[in-house]
């Protein structure tokens, strides 16, 4: 199994970071949100060497991204930012992704964005025209690695294919990844991920803080971004007790789960938050989870996952008790 502690690197890129980062879409979320303590929360990621932070132009309206951009202007130590670029319907020139990369390097207040992605599939622009944006982006020095976002197997090996034409190799690939959501394990991604050596950049990881016993968050992020969320009211189940296949409910296996991650993390005198963490890290080196948060107490907390290991037994236990959300 993988260390916990170890520097993670990009892909192919050559970039290291920190094996966890830190989500930034609720940044701003609300009207008259504690600025101090996000710039606290900032902090305590970079005295405990967090140094990869994920944004978007989307997150929040462009708040997210000024807000991270005035952490990093009055704290001034080092940092590796990603951000996204939006192929919205609107948006039918590759060309946009050179104004949208503009406006977000003016929010962040940056000359460089260190890793860029494309936040989705979904548009009428051609994979290979974005990825020669992206290059000439590289070659013009506004960023430094190129990414994608809930990209298939398929896409993503379309993009690498693109960008190795420029000799840039595809950094990363964010997709959902937790204990209730592992489609990465069956689609082909973390496969490719693996064999292409691109780092799966795992959004959504505590899957909205269910996984430390609370009840989900909606995402702050658009609707595309939230596609592969499963609400909590898939957790509901049917009507008729009556017509219940046999064997536990989603529901009842969602408590199990649970109640096996507060069990192993009493024992270790952790939290739950932390087990969760300590799954996705194990599980891979390729893996770089992305926990967002808008608290300092949350962001110390997860950062104590990097400071021990789940069991072998432990790790299989989980892997077993989360089986239904690997599909
Ligand atoms: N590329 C994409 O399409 C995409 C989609 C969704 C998200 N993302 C990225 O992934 C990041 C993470 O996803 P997410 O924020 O939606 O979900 P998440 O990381 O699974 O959960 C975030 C929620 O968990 C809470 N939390 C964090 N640490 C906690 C702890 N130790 N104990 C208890 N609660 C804790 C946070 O509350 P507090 O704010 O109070 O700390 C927040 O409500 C986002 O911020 C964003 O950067 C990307």
């Amino acid at each position: 199994m993988t260390q916990t502690n170890q520097q993670r690197v990009l892909g192919a890129s050559g970039l290291e970071i920190s094996p966890l980062g830190l989500g930034t879409n609720r940044w701003g979320v609300k009207r008259g949100q504690d600025v101090a303590s996000i710039f606290q929360t900032f902090q305590t990621a970079l005295d405990a060497d967090l140094t990869f932070f994920d944004t978007a132009e989307v997150y929040t309206g462009g708040e997210s991204e000024r807000l991270l951009g005035e952490c990093i202007g009055r704290d001034k130590r080092p940092v590796v930012v990603a951000s996204k670029f939006a192929p919205l319907p609107n948006r039918l020139s590759p060309h946009a992704l050179m104004d949208a990369l503009d406006a977000s390097l003016s929010r962040l207040n940056i000359e460089t964005i260190d890793l860029y992605h494309v936040h989705w599939p979904y548009t009428l622009m051609r994979v290979d025209a974005l990825m020669d944006m992206m290059a000439l982006a590289v070659r013009i020095g506004k960023i430094r690695a190129v990414g994608v976002s809930n990209f298939s197997a398929r896409q993503m090996r379309q993009a690498a294919a693109r960008l190795a034409r420029y000799d840039i190799p595809l950094a990363s690939n964010e997709v959902h990844y937790s204990l209730l959501h592992r489609r990465p394990e069956v689609d082909g991604v973390l496969e490719a991920c693996r064999e292409l050596n691109i780092a799966l950049i795992a959004y959504r990881p505590l899957e909205g803080g269910y996984l430390n016993g609370q009840e989900p968050v909606r995402s702050a992020a658009p609707a595309s971004d939230r596609s592969t969320t499963a609400p909590a009211s898939h957790a509901r189940t049917g009507f008729l007790p009556m017509l219940r296949k046999k064997g536990p409910t989603r529901q009842e296996q969602k408590t199990i789960l649970q109640a096996r991650l507060n069990e192993i993390a009493q024992a270790h005198q952790k939290t739950a938050s932390q087990v969760a963490l300590n799954w996705l890290l194990q599980r891979d080196e390729h893996i770089i989870p992305i926990p967002g948060s808008t608290s300092p107490a949350h962001i110390a907390d997860n950062l104590s996952a990097l400071t021990w290991h789940l069991s072998q037994d432990e790790f299989e236990e989980l892997d077993q008790a989360s089986l239904s959300w690997k599909r």
